[in-house]
């Protein structure tokens, strides 16, 4: 057996639910609130003892098996659940390579020796003489003792070579402080302090552990005004957020992050009450930082400064400067970037800009109201740019509208969602006063005709709602979209087109397939590599052995045939089905139970999804029809 299997078999799911959800019993089901939405009324959380899994009927809607509740509630990767509960259960993982146990050690000495000096500054801050000017900096800055706490800052002193001397001390070499980035080692091998008479940051991974440091110059005309730790694969840059493990509790509580520039904003913000609140490391947004949040809300203010955000010139340029420009010290608002990322990730991402030139910091501290309404009233990021685009520049003119077009529809066209895109379109089109069919897109927006194929569908009259037949079915799907991953695109559409959502990681009910999912669905909505070089690059550490195994299992499967493409589509079609089937089922039973026990508002709601679900299913019934019918799928309806 897999060990994610023996795990779950030697698992009480209820218990380990039964640690954050309060459960009641309810028929073969436990029932409680959402602990991923913050409805208090409804007990539409759902855990079935028997199959291992769970599922919310309310808001969120998300489901799975006790590995996916676990990552979400704690915002764990696969990995960090499965070490968890192996440890639990005391299932033994596949031993680790020696060499991959040295790295991790190794990685834990570092984060130990970081933890260590950043404890080392904050003394230094807290009571060193010679830390006075760093201190009124501070306190003017209007950041209370209580706050440098919390956010653990700290002082360097001027000096080349006292944090060497004190670290050697503790056992550490010079290497060790060389490779995190606090000794810089010169050509001619001679080593000094990387941090002097600056006031220090540390930068955290949202579980805590301590990776590097930011430094602000104390002394006004000191350059540059920071310095980072540099760039090492344990000091990423790219995959960081400062901020976020103070942050991430209260992200998933509002559903949503807000992302300033700057260190001192989101100190500033914390302090205040706003803690939601992050900032990357003066550089741009990456696609990593945006999935870190994603994994705890579904939307992203960024809180800009008009200067970076709201300037036609850096807008324009920011598409051809996006590979080549590594810029240590503004950050890159780039639209375009975005607009890939938030389509292929399901982000809702949007633009919020500083009045009159203020730093967020100024802003929270001078008006606090003013900056919440700003945060909550930010408009998406497209309507933001078509308005940095238009305002103040004459619309008659009609050499304006061409270049305004010119401007705006490259961003548009990287909009991923063609509804939304064609809504965009025609806006652009009314503002502009145009017709629409004069803006041309960059980008083929139609479904073109499909290929002509003989029908051979296989019989969907199977066994209803057993575990393994949805295993069965699920294992399939992902073994065929990792042989061919733009098949996810087409089943897409064949749903779209029955009014249905789009396929998600929530039609899968196993953790391994969910994130694999997921994996596959950004590989196509990015144009940087082959999906498949993207799949490989992107799989997360813990999944490579089951990934492997499905690859294996897919040099089986022929997908050069349309009819078998066909197939995977009405297979995830069936899987869409079977689930509503399967929830539906269970819908009955929990009405039943909640009648008995005299809940009748709680029945009642029951009842209530169990008429939208059988709309739903009455829908993808139709469709699967369709593709067992050649000619209505051929489209000559
Ligand atoms: P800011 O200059 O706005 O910094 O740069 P700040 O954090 O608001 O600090 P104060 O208010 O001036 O004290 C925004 C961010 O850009 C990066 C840092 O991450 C900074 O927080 N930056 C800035 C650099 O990396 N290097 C620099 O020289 C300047
Ligand atoms: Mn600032």
């Amino acid at each position: 057996m897999k060990a994610t299997e023996e795990i779950k078999s030697r698992l009480d799911i209820i218990e380990i639910i039964g640690e954050t959800v309060k459960l009641r019993r309810t028929g073969n089901a436990y029932t409680g609130f959402c602990p991923f939405h913050d409805n208090k009324n409804t007990p539409a959380f759902v855990v079935w003892p028997d199959t291992g899994s769970w599922k919310c009927f309310g808001a969120c809607n998300e489901g799975g098996d006790v590995f996916s509740f676990l990552m979400k509630k704690e915002g764990w990767e696969f990995l960090e659940a499965l070490q968890y509960l192996s440890h639990r259960t005391g299932v033994e993982l596949e031993h680790q390579s020696p060499q991959q146990e040295n790295e991790r050690q190794e990685r834990r000495r570092m984060h130990h020796l970081l933890t260590m000096v950043s404890e080392y500054y904050h003394k230094l801050l807290i009571d060193n003489e010679a830390a006075d000017r760093a201190r009124k900096l501070l306190l003017q800055r209007g950041l209370s003792e209580e706050t440098w706490g919390i956010f653990r800052l700290g002082y360097a002193l001027s000096s080349w070579d006292e944090l060497r001397k004190f670290c050697l001390g503790q056992g550490y070499s010079d290497d060790d402080l060389v490779s995190v980035g606090l000794l810089v080692k010169k050509d001619n091998g001679r080593v000094y302090d990387r941090f002097r008479d600056r006031i220090m940051m540390p930068i955290c991974l949202q579980q805590g552990q301590v990776v590097g440091f930011g430094a602000r110059v104390v002394g006004s005309d000191d350059q540059p005004k920071f310095i980072n730790s540099p760039q090492t694969t344990f000091f990423d840059k790219g995959s960081l957020l400062y901020g976020i493990d103070k942050a991430y509790m209260r992200i998933r509580e509002e559903r949503a992050a807000v992302l300033v520039e700057g260190y001192m904003d989101v100190i500033a913000a914390h302090q205040d009450g706003f803690t939601n609140v992050v900032s990357a490391m003066g550089t741009a947004l990456t696609e990593k930082q945006l999935r870190l949040l994603k994994r705890y809300a579904p939307r992203v203010v960024l809180a800009l400064d008009p200067d970076v955000a709201g300037d036609r010139a850096t807008l324009r340029s920011l598409s051809v400067a996006r590979q080549n420009l590594e810029r240590e010290s503004a950050p890159i608002f780039d639209p375009r970037g975005l607009l890939r990322d938030e389509g292929h990730l399901e982000l809702d991402i949007r633009v919020a800009t500083m009045p009159n030139e203020m730093d967020p910091d100024e802003l929270i501290a001078s008006d606090p109201e003013s900056w919440r309404s700003l945060i909550s009233k930010a408009p998406s990021i497209v309507d933001y740019v078509m308005n940095v685009f238009t305002t103040g520049r004459d619309l008659q003119d009609s050499k304006v509208k061409a270049e305004i077009i010119d401007d705006i529809v490259p961003i548009i066209s990287d909009v991923s969602h063609p509804a939304e895109r064609a809504d965009y379109m025609q806006k652009l089109a009314r503002v502009l006063r145009v017709d629409e069919r004069m803006i041309h897109m960059g980008k083929k927006t139609g479904f073109g005709s499909r290929d002509n194929y003989n029908r051979a569908i296989s019989d969907s009259n199977e066994p209803q709602k057993h575990l393994e037949v949805i295993d069965e079915l699920e294992n399939y799907l992902v073994v065929a979209f990792l042989r061919k991953p733009e098949v996810v695109a087409r089943v897409d559409r064949a749903l779209r087109e029955a009014g249905s959502e789009v396929l998600s990681s929530r039609d899968f009910g196993i953790t391994e397939y969910q994130r694999l999912f997921e994996i596959i669905k950004a590989s196509i909505n990015q144009a940087v590599t082959t999906p498949k070089e993207y799949i490989e690059n992107n799989m997360d550490v813990g999944l490579h052995e089951s990934w492997q195994e499905l690859c294996y299992a897919g040099n089986e499967l022929v997908l050069e045939d349309e009819r078998r493409i066909q197939d995977v589509i009405s297979s995830a079609i069936r899987l869409r089905s079977r689930n509503l089937r399967h929830w539906l089922i269970e819908l009955q039973h929990l009405e039943t139970g909640m009648r008995g026990q005299g809940d009748l508002e709680q029945a009642q709601n029951y009842q209530d999804l169990t008429l939208e679900y059988t709309r739903a299913l009455r829908g993808l019934q139709s469709l699967l029809r369709d593709y067992s019918n050649p000619l209505s799928a051929l489209g000559t309806n």
